[in-house]
Protein backbone atom coordinates (compact mmCIF):
# COMPACT_ATOMS: atom_id res chain seq x y z
CA UNK A 1 0.00 0.00 0.00
CA UNK A 2 1.39 3.45 -1.00
CA UNK A 3 -0.26 6.76 0.00
CA UNK A 4 -0.10 10.12 -2.08
CA UNK A 5 0.01 13.40 -0.55
CA UNK A 6 -3.42 14.97 -1.57
CA UNK A 7 -2.77 18.72 -2.44
CA UNK A 8 -5.08 21.83 -0.86
CA UNK A 9 -6.67 24.29 -2.81
CA UNK A 10 -3.28 26.51 -2.02
CA UNK A 11 -1.41 24.74 -4.67
CA UNK A 12 -1.64 25.96 -8.40
CA UNK A 13 -1.96 22.71 -10.00
CA UNK A 14 -5.66 22.37 -9.00
CA UNK A 15 -6.22 25.00 -11.21
CA UNK A 16 -4.64 23.74 -14.67
CA UNK A 17 -6.12 21.61 -17.60
CA UNK A 18 -5.10 18.07 -17.44
CA UNK A 19 -3.74 16.31 -20.19
CA UNK A 20 -5.07 13.05 -21.85
CA UNK A 21 -3.78 9.55 -21.21
CA UNK A 22 -1.89 7.57 -23.58
CA UNK A 23 -0.01 5.61 -22.07
CA UNK A 24 -2.18 2.32 -19.76
CA UNK A 25 1.22 1.15 -18.61
CA UNK A 26 2.22 -0.21 -15.18
CA UNK A 27 3.10 3.73 -13.93
CA UNK A 28 -0.34 4.35 -14.44
CA UNK A 29 -1.81 1.08 -12.62
CA UNK A 30 0.60 2.33 -9.76
CA UNK A 31 -0.65 5.79 -9.61
CA UNK A 32 -4.57 4.41 -10.03
CA UNK A 33 -3.82 1.55 -6.67
CA UNK A 34 -2.49 4.30 -5.04
CA UNK A 35 -5.04 7.11 -5.45
CA UNK A 36 -7.49 4.11 -4.27
CA UNK A 37 -5.31 3.59 -0.96
CA UNK A 38 -5.55 6.64 -0.53
CA UNK A 39 -9.03 7.63 -0.82
CA UNK A 40 -10.20 5.13 1.20
CA UNK A 41 -7.85 6.09 4.48
CA UNK A 42 -8.85 9.45 3.96
CA UNK A 43 -12.84 8.22 4.18
CA UNK A 44 -13.33 10.32 0.68
CA UNK A 45 -15.66 9.24 -2.37
CA UNK A 46 -13.46 10.39 -5.13
CA UNK A 47 -10.10 11.54 -6.01
CA UNK A 48 -8.31 12.87 -8.98
CA UNK A 49 -4.66 12.27 -10.35
CA UNK A 50 -4.29 16.65 -10.27
CA UNK A 51 -5.11 16.11 -6.02
CA UNK A 52 -1.80 14.14 -5.98
CA UNK A 53 0.23 16.09 -8.36
CA UNK A 54 -0.04 14.39 -11.13
CA UNK A 55 -1.72 16.64 -14.29
CA UNK A 56 -3.55 13.75 -16.14
CA UNK A 57 -6.76 12.70 -16.68
CA UNK A 58 -7.56 9.89 -14.49
CA UNK A 59 -10.13 9.91 -11.76
CA UNK A 60 -11.59 7.49 -8.95
CA UNK A 61 -15.07 7.30 -7.56
CA UNK A 62 -16.28 5.22 -5.31
CA UNK A 63 -19.50 3.61 -6.00
CA UNK A 64 -21.67 3.53 -2.88
CA UNK A 65 -24.85 2.69 -4.35
CA UNK A 66 -25.07 -1.10 -3.84
CA UNK A 67 -27.20 -3.44 -3.17
CA UNK A 68 -27.42 -3.86 1.18
CA UNK A 69 -24.73 -6.83 1.99
CA UNK A 70 -22.50 -5.92 -0.73
CA UNK A 71 -19.49 -4.19 -1.16
CA UNK A 72 -18.77 -0.76 -2.30
CA UNK A 73 -16.42 -0.28 -5.31
CA UNK A 74 -14.06 1.96 -6.89
CA UNK A 75 -14.50 2.92 -10.78
CA UNK A 76 -11.49 3.79 -12.38
CA UNK A 77 -11.90 6.40 -15.14
CA UNK A 78 -9.44 7.08 -17.54
CA UNK A 79 -10.05 10.14 -20.22
CA UNK A 80 -13.18 10.29 -18.87
CA UNK A 81 -16.17 12.51 -20.80
CA UNK A 82 -19.69 13.40 -19.41
CA UNK A 83 -22.22 11.88 -22.29
CA UNK A 84 -25.22 12.12 -20.75
CA UNK A 85 -26.59 14.28 -17.79
CA UNK A 86 -30.12 14.82 -16.50
CA UNK A 87 -32.39 15.86 -13.09
CA UNK A 88 -31.07 17.85 -10.93
CA UNK A 89 -30.04 17.56 -7.06
CA UNK A 90 -29.02 20.51 -4.48
CA UNK A 91 -26.54 19.92 -2.17
CA UNK A 92 -23.81 20.10 0.28
CA UNK A 93 -20.52 18.71 -1.58
CA UNK A 94 -16.84 18.78 -0.05
CA UNK A 95 -13.84 17.92 -1.52
CA UNK A 96 -10.23 16.24 -0.03
CA UNK A 97 -8.42 19.63 -1.37
CA UNK A 98 -10.60 21.74 0.75
CA UNK A 99 -10.64 19.45 4.36
CA UNK A 100 -13.44 21.06 6.51
CA UNK A 101 -15.26 22.84 4.14
CA UNK A 102 -18.56 22.41 2.26
CA UNK A 103 -20.71 24.21 -0.28
CA UNK A 104 -24.12 23.75 -1.84
CA UNK A 105 -23.50 22.62 -5.47
CA UNK A 106 -26.39 22.05 -7.85
CA UNK A 107 -25.20 18.97 -9.83
CA UNK A 108 -26.99 16.73 -12.71
CA UNK A 109 -29.03 13.37 -10.87
CA UNK A 110 -27.99 10.90 -13.11
CA UNK A 111 -24.74 11.12 -15.48
CA UNK A 112 -23.63 9.39 -17.71
CA UNK A 113 -19.98 8.68 -18.40
CA UNK A 114 -17.66 7.60 -21.19
CA UNK A 115 -14.18 7.04 -20.22
CA UNK A 116 -11.17 4.18 -21.07
CA UNK A 117 -9.98 1.56 -17.77
CA UNK A 118 -6.65 1.10 -16.46
CA UNK A 119 -5.94 -0.93 -19.88
CA UNK A 120 -7.56 1.64 -22.34
CA UNK A 121 -10.77 -0.03 -22.79
CA UNK A 122 -13.44 2.01 -23.65
CA UNK A 123 -17.03 1.94 -21.47
CA UNK A 124 -20.07 3.15 -20.52
CA UNK A 125 -21.04 3.79 -17.12
CA UNK A 126 -23.90 5.49 -15.42
CA UNK A 127 -24.07 7.27 -11.83
CA UNK A 128 -26.97 8.21 -9.55
CA UNK A 129 -27.08 10.51 -7.08
CA UNK A 130 -23.96 10.64 -5.01
CA UNK A 131 -22.02 8.78 -7.41
CA UNK A 132 -23.72 11.05 -10.18
CA UNK A 133 -22.39 14.58 -8.10
CA UNK A 134 -18.69 12.62 -7.71
CA UNK A 135 -18.79 12.30 -11.76
CA UNK A 136 -19.43 15.75 -11.98
CA UNK A 137 -16.57 16.56 -9.41
CA UNK A 138 -14.14 14.84 -10.26
CA UNK A 139 -14.04 15.37 -13.57
CA UNK A 140 -14.46 19.31 -13.05
CA UNK A 141 -10.84 18.50 -11.21
CA UNK A 142 -9.19 17.69 -14.85
CA UNK A 143 -10.29 21.04 -15.73
CA UNK A 144 -8.99 22.80 -13.28
CA UNK A 145 -12.13 23.26 -11.32
CA UNK A 146 -13.23 23.17 -7.20
CA UNK A 147 -16.16 22.67 -6.56
CA UNK A 148 -15.95 26.44 -4.23
CA UNK A 149 -16.43 28.05 -7.75
CA UNK A 150 -19.35 26.04 -8.29
CA UNK A 151 -21.17 26.39 -4.92
CA UNK A 152 -24.21 28.62 -4.38
CA UNK A 153 -22.46 29.75 -0.79
CA UNK A 154 -20.72 27.69 1.41
CA UNK A 155 -22.06 26.10 4.94
CA UNK A 156 -21.08 27.13 8.41
CA UNK A 157 -19.95 24.24 10.82
CA UNK A 158 -23.51 24.33 12.35
CA UNK A 159 -25.48 23.85 9.59
CA UNK A 160 -23.37 21.00 8.48
CA UNK A 161 -24.00 19.80 12.26
CA UNK A 162 -27.26 20.21 12.14
CA UNK A 163 -28.31 19.41 8.23
CA UNK A 164 -30.54 22.49 8.36
CA UNK A 165 -29.50 25.15 5.49
NI1 LIG B 1 -12.44 17.19 -5.01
Amino acid sequence: MALRNVLTKEDPGLYRKCRLITDFNSRLHQLLDDMADTLRTQSGVGLAAPQVGVLRRAVIVLETNVPEGEDEYIIELINPEIIEASGEQYGPEGCLSVPGEYGLVKRPMDVKVRAQNRFGEWFEVEGTGLTARCFCHELDHLEGVLFTSRCDRMLSDDEMESGEY
